[in-house]
């Protein structure tokens, strides 16, 4: 049989990362008196990797994020996005706390506007629509006003623009903070079986220690004053492309790897953990 001789599903972990910033920094205002943002700030993410950034507002989270998307420039550093210097458009789909959508084109319009900016022929683009308004959870809306969904309907649109050019990297600044309980926790369960389902490597930007546990494959912990990444934690926790939130958040394990990333975030902010470990229980 052909299939026997397909290569493992694992990718080699020679491929060149979705993310790679090498102490990077950016700094706003005149250079006698900057704002710095970000400082000395190294990561990679690999691809198909689920990692989330969570941290207090104003520690450089969004300024990250730009810098990936390739909005910012490193005022020191390097980055890296798949192998080049990022630039915005393709390969990298972005997803804000609102939804951006145009008023004056319908849930159809708004995906056909992105479709066309990523070069696809008219022709092709009503069945890609139907393909992503699907993959989002709201097949038969594409003629739907945007105007009379609800938020998280919005942000599911928005989420299936930002899938529109088929992207390696997905890009995400707090979501779902606008969002109700349930809402949020419904799309958190789907944009996770999406991520699985697809492979879309994901940075998901979050304030939330819950959200970012119920998420994350790893979670990146950052700090003010300078903007840095002070702390990481591995999430191991067990699941499926379709594990319940409320199911995960029932596990000890779930409520252990809570408590470990908000005492990780008490010491980020008061500056008094070493980089990357917890401080002495006292
Ligand atoms: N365009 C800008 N000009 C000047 N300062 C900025 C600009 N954007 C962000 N900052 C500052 O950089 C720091 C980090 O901001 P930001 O990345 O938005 O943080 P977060 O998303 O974590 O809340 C803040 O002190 C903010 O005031
Ligand atoms: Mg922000």
């Amino acid at each position: 049989m052909p299939t026997a001789e397909l290569p493992s599903a694992t990718p080699p972990s020679t491929a060149v990362p979705a993310v790679d910033l090498r102490g990077v920094a950016v700094r706003y205002g005149p250079a006698k008196a900057p704002v710095t943002a970000l400082e000395g700030v190294t990561l990679t993410v690999a691809e198909g990797e689920f990692v989330v950034l969570v941290g207090p507002s104003g520690c450089g989270k969004t300024t990250l994020l730009r810098v990936v998307a390739g909005f910012e420039h490193p005022t020191d550093g390097t980055a890296e996005v798949l192998g080049a210097v990022p630039s915005p458009g393709r390969g990298t789909g972005l997803v804000f706390q609102q939804p951006r959508l145009f008023p004056w084109r319908t849930v159809g319009g708004n995906l056909a506007f992105a479709l066309a900016r990523q070069g696809l022929a008219r022709t092709e683009r009503p069945a890609r629509i139907m393909e992503l308004l699907t993959l989002v959870g709201l097949p038969g809306f594409e003629r739907r006003r945007t105007w009379e969904l609800s938020g998280g309907q919005q942000q599911r649109v928005a989420i299936a623009r930002a899938l529109a050019g088929t992207p390696r990297l997905l890009l995400l600044d707090e979501p779902f903070a606008a969002l109700d309980a349930i809402t949020r926790e419904r799309l958190q369960e789907e944009l996770r079986t999406l991520a699985d389902v697809t492979g879309t490597t994901v940075v998901f930007v979050t304030h939330s220690a819950e959200e970012a546990v119920l998420l994350g494959s790893r979670v990146l912990v950052m700090a003010a004053e300078p903007g840095r990444v002070a702390a990481e934690l591995p999430i191991g926790l067990e699941r499926g492309p379709h594990t319940e939130v409320a199911a995960l958040r029932a596990t000890p394990e779930f409520a252990r790897l809570r408590g470990e990333l908000n005492l990780a975030l008490t010491s980020a902010a008061a500056g008094t953990g070493e980089e990357g470990q917890l401080p002495p229980a006292s």
